[in-house]
């Protein structure tokens, strides 16, 4: 309601537009702002405020100003730009284009051989990932993305996912974008979505663990790294994947949305930032919880697509997908799945070593001499993967039903190969489930109905934060 007054406000006159913009810049809160289509920010207006913003040029506390954000390397003009005719078909130069072709032919399929794509793309699987898919889906022409600028801006990207990182490399990026590939086509969601979302949302996937550092929110707030500091504990990492994501477009010759409208810019800025910071898993319940309601509410359209007619339930279904997306190595095929458990291990250790360095508690699944991998998997399916799994299995019923079955599978694997408990029986510890994952109270919390299915709901997960 104030939102259609204030739109009808802003058209009438010039100093009603100013009026409106005062009321939604002071009183609304982000959202009820960005939901005002009416509303243009004055080019010239911000230019001014950047000037002064130049001038004044405040600094820190020492050590560099709050405005530098860390981790982003310094342009070099020779890497990652092609000075030549042709581009590589798949954005990489690889002597292996003809066997990565075959490879990245399978871009719509669950379960694709992403580690294989890592190897012959000479470790550039983000870059020909996002390439492949974003020209599959013509997304550089509804875009108007110079496919050069596209290879630039990914590979530059490619360069700020850490190398040494056991998991949260460029990798685990490029598998996450494949992911949302396939889930973006279910067809549950024909139609549903513009380009701009569908671009958006893929977006997201590429960029959302960029400059990970291989260490958890928790670790970077105990031990109060610059990063903490930086975004005041809350939602660390994810704030720190968007910065630098942001910070990479405004490189020379990396702005992949330098000819949409500053409107759709704009738009497409809060999709991604509210994606990324969706992939925090301290929001995984809420995420859950409101994905819940949907489906327990949903709408069809005549076709049988979901209807989603307002920006909180479309970004809602976009936030769901990617974290699905992210939390989709469980419901690979059993060799991949195994291959990532056995990487993201490594990386929780090498935080533990750290962490008994450190003389710090060491965190949950981190201790390398004390680890229950297969009871954690199980458990992190029981309490995390499956009720997110199942949930959009139903939102998008029936067209996820593999994925759901291949994860009940790969459970019932890692149940199978729990290592009986040693015969003491009196240690009721051994038998807590100890996964990495910090929950955050939900607002939600009593607003679900428990159902009584045998399984854990969120809510009794909630209640029993057992080592998490
Ligand atoms: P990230 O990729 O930033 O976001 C999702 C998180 O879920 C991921 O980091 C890990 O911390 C966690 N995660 C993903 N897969 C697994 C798994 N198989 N076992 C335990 N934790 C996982
Ligand atoms: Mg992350
Ligand atoms: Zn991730």
């Amino acid at each position: 309601m104030l939102n259609k007054e204030l739109s009808h406000f802003s058209e009438s006159s010039k100093s009603g537009n100013q009026i409106s913009e005062y009321i939604c810049s002071t009183f609304l809160d982000k959202q009820q702002e960005f939901d005002l289509p009416s509303l243009r920010i004055d080019e010239n207006e911000i230019a001014a405020q950047q000037a002064q913003q130049r001038s004044r040029s405040p600094r820190g506390v020492g050590g560099p100003p709050m405005s530098q954000i860390s981790g982003v390397k310094r342009p070099l003009s020779h890497t990652n730009s092609f000075t030549g005719e042709r581009l590589p078909t798949f954005g990489v130069e690889t002597p292996h284009e003809n066997a990565l072709g075959t490879y990245l032919g399978e871009i719509d399929t669950w379960g694709i051989d992403i580690f294989k794509i890592g190897d012959l793309s000479l470790s550039r699987p983000l870059t020909c990932v996002a390439f492949t898919v974003f020209q599959s889906r013509d997304l550089l022409n509804a875009l108007m993305i110079p496919p050069k600028t596209f290879i630039t801006f990914m590979a530059t990207l490619e360069d700020h996912y850490v190398k040494d990182n056991p998991f949260h490399n460029s990798l685990h990026a490029a598998d996450v974008a494949q992911s949302t590939n396939v889930l973006l086509n279910t067809p549950a969601l024909e139609g549903v979505f513009t380009p701009l979302e569908v671009g958006g949302a893929l977006f997201a996937a590429c960029i959302h663990d960029v400059d990970h550092p291989g260490l958890t929110n928790q670790f970077l707030i105990n031990s109060s790294s610059e990063l903490a500091l930086m975004y005041n504990d809350e939602s660390v990492l994810e704030n720190h994947h968007l910065a630098v994501a942001f910070k990479l477009l405004q490189n020379a010759g990396c702005d992949i949305f330098c000819n949409i409208q500053k409107k759709q810019r704009q738009t497409l800025r809060k999709m991604v930032i509210d994606i990324v910071l969706s992939t925090d898993m301290s929001k995984h319940m809420s995420l859950l919880a409101d994905l819940k309601t949907m489906v327990e509410t949903k709408k069809v359209a005549g076709s049988g697509v979901l209807l989603l007619d307002n920006y909180t339930d479309r970004i809602q279904v976009l936030e769901n997908l990617v974290h699905c997306a992210d939390l989709s190595n469980p419901t690979k095929p059993l060799p991949l799945y195994k291959r990532w458990i056995s990487l993201l291990m490594e990386e929780f250790f090498q935080q533990g070593d750290k962490e008994r360095e450190m003389g710090l508690d060491i965190s949950p699944m981190c201790d390398r001499h004390n680890a229950t991998i297969e009871k954690s998997q199980v458990g992190f399916i029981d309490y995390i993967v499956h009720p997110l799994w199942e949930t959009w299995a139903d939102l998008v019923h029936p067209d996820a039903q593999d994925i759901l079955d291949t994860l009940e599978e790969n459970r019932d694997y890692y149940q199978s190969m729990i290592p009986p408990s040693p015969p003491t029986g009196d240690d009721e510890g051994d038998d807590r489930i100890r996964f990495q994952v910090t929950l955050e109270e939900s607002d939600n919390e009593g607003d679900q109905d428990d159902k009584d299915d045998g399984k854990p709901s969120e809510s009794q997960s909630h209640s029993h934060p057992t080592g998490m």
